[in-house]
């Protein structure tokens, strides 16, 4: 989009710079640029699978992630980090839900990934435009950020469970682990962080209202990420929890019960009442301060999954050479085809 034409027209002046007097030069190679509204990947090569690897359409893993301009060079990383570190990565099928450029964003992801299993579904806006109420962070309220909540609408009903991840992430385990866990008959698996102080998750208006504080009567709720959840898609149908998350949107609107975005009316409707799994599928928060955009470190632990939640993206960081320590993690997985490539060209 306008912004990474913007990056690329900047990058390339950079690199033009030390030869003063090519201001010819810089606006030939401007004007003969290919201007892409997508940024443009490297090729990644084949992945193989193991020879432990079934056949069964019961061994297929299904994922689910959303597709945007913005973010598309940390989606292209992640699907990149699961194919590496899965035994079997023929065997991993991706959803992805995008809210426009469909046609575009498809031959994109099919020049990178030419071997990936993909379909991209159209999210509608318009599904969640009225129901959205201003965040503190302007990047929450996109529409597409709502888009976990339809996961069941979307996909098609032979997807029976589906892993959701967000595109500020990378796996450096195999994701087959995750996509094994018992879900002992609960909707969404995730990590769970019950020492962390869920009352602030809520307004004093929540709080101070009986009525809504006893949503969480007989359970005991405990903070947990929806950018890491496997989510049985049939059981998440059959309780309605679409309708059920919206709720607690269309509550907001009025009553003004929390201050982020598409993670409260997630715990309202869930919180206390899922599987939790190990911490490792979720080292969050390596994107930093929601204010103040700091560096944060790793949390102790094993590690499966990191996570670059958060105001810093990595890539924004690498490109302003500025990274965070744990941006380094993220740089082996990107594809991005930084502009001196088209100079060769
Ligand atoms: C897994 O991949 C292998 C190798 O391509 C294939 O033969 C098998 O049918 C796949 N299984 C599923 C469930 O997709
Ligand atoms: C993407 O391309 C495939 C294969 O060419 C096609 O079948 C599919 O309909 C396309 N999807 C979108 C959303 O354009
Ligand atoms: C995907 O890429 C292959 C070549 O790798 C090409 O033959 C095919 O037409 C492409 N499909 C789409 C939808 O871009
Ligand atoms: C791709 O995955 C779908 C399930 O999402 C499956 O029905 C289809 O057979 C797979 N295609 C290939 C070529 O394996």
């Amino acid at each position: 989009m306008a912004f990474w034409r913007f990056l690329g027209l900047l990058s390339t002046l950079l690199l033009l710079l030390p030869p003063i007097n090519s201001t010819a030069s810089i606006r030939l190679q401007v004007v003969r640029r290919p201007t892409p509204e997508l940024p443009v990947f490297r090729e990644a090569p084949a992945f193989r699978n193991g020879d432990e690897c079934g056949s069964k359409e019961a061994d297929r893993i299904h994922i689910t992630m959303t597709l945007d301009a913005n973010y598309l060079r940390g989606t292209m990383a992640a699907v990149l980090s699961m194919l590496q570190h899965s035994t079997c990565p023929e065997n991993l099928s991706f959803h992805f839900l995008s809210a426009h450029d469909e046609a575009e964003l498809n031959s994109s992801i099919n020049s990178t990934f030419p071997y990936l299993n993909f379909t991209i579904y159209h999210f509608d806006s318009n599904l969640v435009r009225g129901k959205i109420s201003k965040s503190i962070r302007q990047a929450l309220d996109q529409p597409l950020n709502y888009a976990r909540i339809y996961l069941a609408p979307i996909l098609p009903g032979n997807v029976e469970r589906v892993i959701y991840l967000d595109s500020d992430i990378i796996v450096v385990d195999d994701i087959a682990k995750l996509w094994k866990v018992d879900l002992e008959g609960k909707i969404v698996a995730a990590p769970e962080y019950c020492n962390a102080n869920f009352r602030v998750y809520f307004t004093n208006n929540f709080w101070s209202d009986r009525e809504l504080s006893n949503t969480f009567n007989g359970r005991n709720p405990c903070y947990f990420n929806t950018g890491v959840m496997v989510m049985d898609v049939g059981k998440w149908r059959e309780g309605g929890y679409t309708s059920k998350v919206e709720e607690w949107m269309l509550v907001q609107k009025v009553r003004r019960i929390y201050q982020l975005g598409s993670l409260p009316p997630f715990l309202l409707a869930l919180a206390g009442n899922i599987k939790a799994v190990d911490h490792r599928w979720n080292q969050h928060g390596l994107g930093g301060d929601n204010f103040e955009g700091k560096c944060r470190g790793l949390h102790p632990g094993p590690i499966s999954l990191l996570h670059w939640s958060g105001k810093g993206k990595p890539w924004l960081r690498l490109d302003s050479r500025r990274p965070c320590i744990v941006d380094h993690l993220w740089a082996p997985y990107d594809l991005y085809r930084s502009t001196s490539h088209f100079l060769e060209e």
